[in-house]
């Protein structure tokens, strides 16, 4: 019997946001009025967002709070220990896509503070209309400097499935490594689809004084 088992792990963290209902509700009542009266600041790709110049951006403060219990829950799950002082500095920025929209492949690597994780909370979803995030494997261009054919059909298993696409839900977060390339693909609804987006810092307290 030969058995085969995974080396290493990419992990990915996904559970319900705690404060979903009032963060939603803050979006409808402070950003979607804005965007009505505004339309897309991306327009090249039917998109709203705080990411990119012409929209406000999010009160850090504010969005910190909303998510404290969370992301507090989330260190533990993911081991960083209570009694040891860790420092964590928080990015946010929303996501109000339409019909056309997309996002390229891209990941959160980025100083001068490394960003250890990124995050994203499906604030409106409606999974029978839009499509969640897709990640591929960092692996890939090693693996595909590797691949013993280009065939599909001939392809090994070791070196098949680069990409992935999560089942989530509205109210779901979910948060991965910052090094995890990711995208959205082009969105066929017109139903609105909006996301809260962050990125993590944590580090040792010391470490940047
Ligand atoms: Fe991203």
């Amino acid at each position: 019997m030969i058995y085969k088992t995974p080396l290493f792990e990419v992990p990915l963290y996904k559970f319900k946001a705690s404060k979903h209902a009032e963060i939603k509700q803050w979006m409808l009542d402070t950003v979607c009025p804005e965007f009505e009266k505004n339309g897309p600041n991306e327009p090249s790709r039917n998109l709203y967002s705080s990411y990119f110049p012409g929209a406000p951006k999010l009160d850090n403060g504010l969005f910190s709070n909303f998510y404290a219990k969370d992301i507090g829950s989330f260190l533990d799950k993911a081991g960083f220990s209570k009694f040891h002082q860790w420092q964590t500095k928080l990015n946010f920025w929303y996501n109000l896509s339409l019909e056309g929209s997309y996002q390229e492949v891209h990941d959160h690597l980025g100083g001068p503070i490394p960003i250890s994780y990124a995050a994203v909370h499906y604030v409106m979803f409606d999974k029978t209309e839009h499509v969640s995030t897709v990640f591929y494997n960092p692996l890939e261009s090693i693996l595909k400097s590797l691949q013993p054919t280009t065939t599909d059909q001939f392809r090994p298993n070791d070196f098949r499935g680069f990409q992935k696409v999560l089942d989530v839900e509205e109210g779901d977060i979910i948060i991965f490594p910052s090094y995890v390339p990711h995208s959205v693909m082009t969105q066929i609804s017109k139903k609105l689809r909006i996301t809260v987006s962050f990125n993590i810092s944590v580090y040792e307290k010391s470490a940047y004084e």
